[in-house]
């Protein structure tokens, strides 16, 4: 092979990716948001399909980026349609990766016309409704052989490290591989290079070190290639 040249190891395989974040409408002109970059999942796509894979891209607000070649992209922007986007392609895909930043909360309410100030009314508040976790959902409804991978965010705390809340959230989703990324003083959101854990349902854990978010994304293809060899 070419020096460079990636293996075509994901070849026949059909995987489908979130990414970017979502956009959540508080009248038409207003959005709840979040600083997903989008990079992440686009690099998880691009590699992807160097590698081979047959790509679906399933991809939310993100900063101006190149669709990925060779892979098919689907733009949403809230979490309630990222999530039926994800639900028909998880039906045909081998390989499903929630990369997205999908916003926890939604405004109860969304109003037809712009949000007016007003001396006489008292201000607005915002009531939010949760959002569904869409990962959980994929992770039960998934089809035989398929591998769930999940994204998480985390800073450390008084109620344990990045990686103690890793576990407990691997757990928690039933995702087969978690890609964790220590999050904060400018880690990760909005940067060019990630580092964190690669974390198995098997118990495996790998400590991903910094580098290109290409790099990470090689990464976790090598341990799906993995899980799907087993
Ligand atoms: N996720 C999802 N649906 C949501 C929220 C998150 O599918 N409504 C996915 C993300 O795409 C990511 C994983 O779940 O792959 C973890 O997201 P994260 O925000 O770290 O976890 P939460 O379960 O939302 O927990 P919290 O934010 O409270 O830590
Ligand atoms: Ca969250």
């Amino acid at each position: 092979a070419a020096p460079g040249a990636l293996p075509r190891d994901l070849e026949g395989v059909r995987v489908v990716i979130s990414a970017g974040g979502t956009r959540e409408p508080l009248d038409p002109v207003r959005y709840l948001g979040n600083r997903s970059s989008g990079k992440q999942g686009y690099a998880l796509a691009r590699v992807a399909a160097q590698r081979g894979a047959e790509v679906t891209l399933v991809a939310g607000h993100t900063v101006a980026l190149p669709d990925p070649a060779g892979a098919t992209v689907r733009h949403v922007s809230t979490a309630l349609e990222l999530r039926e986007a994800m639900h028909a392609e998880a039906a045909s895909a081998d390989v499903v990766v929630m990369a997205a930043a999908v916003a926890d909360f939604r405004p109860a309410t969304r109003a037809d016309v712009k949000i007016k100030k007003s001396d006489e009314l008292p201000d607005p508040v915002v009531t939010l409704d949760r959002n569904p976790d869409i990962l959980a959902e994929l992770v039960r409804d998934r089809r035989p052989g398929q591998l769930v991978v999940g994204f998480a965010a985390e800073t450390g705390d008084e109620q344990g490290s990045v990686l103690d809340h890793a576990r407990v959230k691997l757990k928690r989703k039933g995702a087969d591989l978690l890609v964790v990324n220590a999050v904060g003083d400018g880690k990760a959101f909005e940067t060019e290079d990630n580092s964190g854990w690669l974390l198995a349902a098997d118990g495996t854990e790998r400590s991903i070190p910094l580098g290109a978010k290409a790099q990470l994304a090689s990464t976790v293809w090598d341990a799906v290639v993995g899980l799907i060899k087993r």
